[in-house]
């Protein structure tokens, strides 16, 4: 009865929220399978629990107003009754079996969305939570992404998920329910992406200060755009900037400053250079940055068009906030584990021209 009362204000809550708008991070607005079946399960319950509400309800209204005492009658007490085996039996049963029915159908379907596909064309994404980020891995491609998340529509995904620190969970309310992500243990969710479009995600475990900066965002997009990411973002692709293909560094290579391979990219170019230079790929992974291949810091593919980076603090990403944060990360997160390199302020706009370039 209590979980039926606090299912109504509910109810009346999404009935009366304008239809669902595209990446409305709600389970009402499912775009995989996955999310599909879990918003089938929760339309399905709280139907029933409004039906069982309102007819409660209802007959508690018209009780009391047709068996109300009325005013100028004198008192006297109406007849008095002791058990109804009829009903008794009736009120623990009708509940009994509506909460029977509702665990069956809920475990066929934990079943249903458990079931890890076979498909040859399946892809799997490593997930791998952290304070205060998330790090994504695309099957044997060795692409990485931090805290952006590109997925393909209608092929089917596993996600394998875990944590290097603490427990996290991740959670994309259009595309799936919530994972643990435990640190030591790979846990498996599957789906399939139906829409096209972007997706909020976000941890939801509790895992620290930097706890509810902790959100990703989803690029769901056509398996021809996704491959085409992918190879844009391969650790030795040349990346935005077009380094020339003839001639460009083997992985590894360490790129000398001014060197003229990285002249074509003018002054993105040359900040490719500098943050060789600097040994920016000691820590992050950065595409078009030779020898970057670093696992510690976040993976930079794609920082332009972050909304938020360094764990939230900076979050409205842009060219300037992030010189800011580059020349001065400790000013805007005290206690980062990005250094401050000294940076001259050319150097920095140099090397913030580069980053922009990483789309
Ligand atoms: Cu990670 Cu909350």
């Amino acid at each position: 009865m209590r979980r039926v009362l606090l299912a109504a204000p509910l109810a009346v809550a999404f009935f009366a929220s304008p239809s669902p708008a595209a990446a409305q991070p709600w389970v009402v607005a499912p775009a995989s399978d996955g999310a599909e079946t879990i918003s089938q399960l929760f339309w399905f319950t709280l139907v029933l629990a409004t039906i069982v509400f309102v007819l409660i309800e209802g007959l508690l209204i018209y009780s009391s107003l047709r068996f109300r005492r009325r005013a100028p009658l004198p008192f006297h007490e109406p007849p008095q009754m002791h058990g109804n085996t009829r009903l008794e039996v009736m009120w623990a049963t009708v509940p009994a079996l509506i909460l029977v029915g509702l665990f069956g159908i809920t475990v066929s379907r934990m079943g249903d969305l458990s079931q890890l596909p076979t498909d040859p064309s399946t892809l799997h994404i490593g997930v791998t939570g952290r304070q205060f980020q998330w790090d994504f891995a695309y099957g044997t491609s060795g692409v990485k992404s931090t805290n952006d998340l590109h997925i393909p529509v209608g092929t089917p995904l596993i996600f394998d998920v875990t944590s290097i620190d603490v427990i996290h969970s991740f959670w994309v309310p259009d595309l799936y329910g919530k994972i643990d992500a435990n640190p030591g243990r790979i846990n498996h969710i599957t789906f399939k992406a139906t829409q096209p479009g972007t997706y909020r995600g976000v941890c939801a475990e509790l895992c620290g200060p930097g706890h509810a900066g902790m959100q990703f965002r989803v690029e769901a997009v056509s398996l021809t755009d996704f491959q085409q990411w992918l190879e844009q973002q391969q650790p030795g692709a040349s990346a935005a900037l077009a380094a020339p293909p003839v001639g460009a560094p083997a992985p590894g290579a360490v790129a000398k400053p001014g060197a003229p391979a990285a002249a074509p990219g003018g002054n993105a170019g040359a900040g490719a250079a500098l943050m060789a230079q600097k040994g920016c790929g000691g820590c992050h992974t950065v595409p078009g940055v030779p020898g970057a291949t670093g696992s510690v810091g976040p993976n930079l593919a794609g920082v332009a068009s972050r909304t938020r980076i360094a764990g939230g603090v900076v979050a409205n990403n842009g060219p300037d906030d992030l010189k800011k944060w580059i020349m001065n990360p400790s000013a805007l997160k005290p206690g980062t584990a990005m250094p401050t390199l000294g940076l001259s302020d050319d150097e920095a706009t140099t090397i913030v021209a580069f980053l922009e370039t990483l789309k």
